[in-house]
């Protein structure tokens, strides 16, 4: 009998910093971008969310939406939320971006059965993984956004071939 393949699954995906305002936002947004581009939308669900809790329900910082507009990329309609242990059962791949997230998130899944996500840190992708963290741009000046969303952008770029289900 001939049937047509059943169309693949949509890949889940969850980007994750502290606050969930300035660097998971803009990952969340250059790799939606990307998957946009790629005219992959059916194929992947896309969230964001940070390990602490006092920006939940705040807009992206106004400097990751500025440096991502001033690229294209837009974060209209992102709100911050915080990592749930639900989260590494309702997503494939849960992407850190930097080693305390990690941590963080790794402490998170310790407490639910059957936590089927795949933790990883966004620089693993790299091709330059350099340290292997995007590092924290809010205390900083304006260059820290521009050295987040070049990590973010290659990174993300790296991420999509490998997760892309149609290749
Ligand atoms: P993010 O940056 O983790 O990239 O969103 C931060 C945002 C807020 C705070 C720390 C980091 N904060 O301490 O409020």
């Amino acid at each position: 009998m001939n049937r047509p393949a059943p169309d693949p699954a949509p890949v889940s995906v969850l980007f994750v910093c502290l606050g969930n305002i300035c660097r998971s936002p803009l990952a969340e947004g250059v790799f939606r971008h990307r998957v946009e581009q790629a005219e992959l939308t059916a194929f992947f669900r896309i969230d964001s969310a940070g390990t602490g809790g006092w920006h939940v329900g705040d807009p992206p910082d106004p400097r990751s939406s500025a440096t991502a507009a001033s690229r294209g990329v837009s974060l209209d309609g992102q709100r911050a939320r915080r990592v749930d242990p639900e989260d590494f059962g309702r997503f494939d791949w849960i992407v850190a971006m930097d080693r305390a997230n990690l941590r963080d998130l790794e402490r998170l899944r310790g407490r639910i059965a059957g936590a089927a996500a795949e933790l990883v840190l966004l620089r693993d992708f790299d091709p330059e993984p350099g340290d292997g963290e995007v590092p924290d741009p809010y205390y900083g000046g304006p260059d820290g956004f521009d050295r987040v969303f070049d990590l973010v952008d290659r990174s993300t770029a790296a991420l999509l071939a490998h997760l892309d289900p149609t290749r």
